[in-house]
């Protein structure tokens, strides 16, 4: 698929089919993720890759909206470490660069995803950084669900041209 292709087409998806997300493949989704840009080229992202069932599980629940972690047999977290941030300002800008790279990789590859957001005050919160054992300086930005699809999501027409601002018009 080429890159526009992957872009505009791109859904979430979270139904998800049992089979496994290849070595290939996570290593390709992995591989966009860090191919992100990123504020004064200071990479602070990490990914933890998520297969274990019982993690998933765990992390499936305490959240309505990361249901879809009991059937999917990947999630990816992303991660900022405070230590390399430049402006902790741009921490969610850089995650989320990460995370729409994987997405878009993800359709790319017929796989499908979707973005979970993390909330602070969430009671997912607590699970999360329990789970992946993360230190002080780590900081939870969103977690991404994947999986081989088993939903077909219709791409939506989102371009809404009063969103769109000319200076010379
Ligand atoms: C910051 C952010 C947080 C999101 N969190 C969730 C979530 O917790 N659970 C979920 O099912 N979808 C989540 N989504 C996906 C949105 O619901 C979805 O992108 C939106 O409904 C548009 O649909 P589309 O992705 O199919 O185009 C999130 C998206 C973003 C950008």
């Amino acid at each position: 698929m080429d890159t526009l292709t992957a872009i505009l087409t791109r859904r979430s998806v979270r139904k998800f089919t049992d089979e496994p997300i290849s070595d290939e493949h996570l290593d390709l989704l992995l591989k966009a993720g860090l191919a992100a840009p990123s504020a004064c080229n200071r990479r602070p992202i990490h990914i933890y890759v998520i297969r274990n069932r019982l993690t998933l599980d765990i992390l499936s629940h305490n959240n309505i909206n990361a249901r879809m972690l009991a059937h999917a047999p990947l999630c990816l977290a992303i991660v900022a470490d405070k230590t390399l941030e430049t402006y902790s300002d741009l921490r969610i800008d850089d995650g989320s660069a990460v995370i729409e790279n994987i997405l878009i990789a993800a359709n790319g590859l017929g796989l499908g995803g979707c973005w979970l957001g993390t909330l602070r005050q969430q009671r997912w919160y607590k699970p999360i950084i329990e789970q992946l054992k993360l230190s002080e300086n780590m900081v939870p930005i969103g977690l991404i669900a994947i999986g081989h699809p088993n939903e077909t999501r219709v791409p939506g027409e989102r371009y809404d041209e009063t969103k769109i601002h000319f200076d010379d018009k």
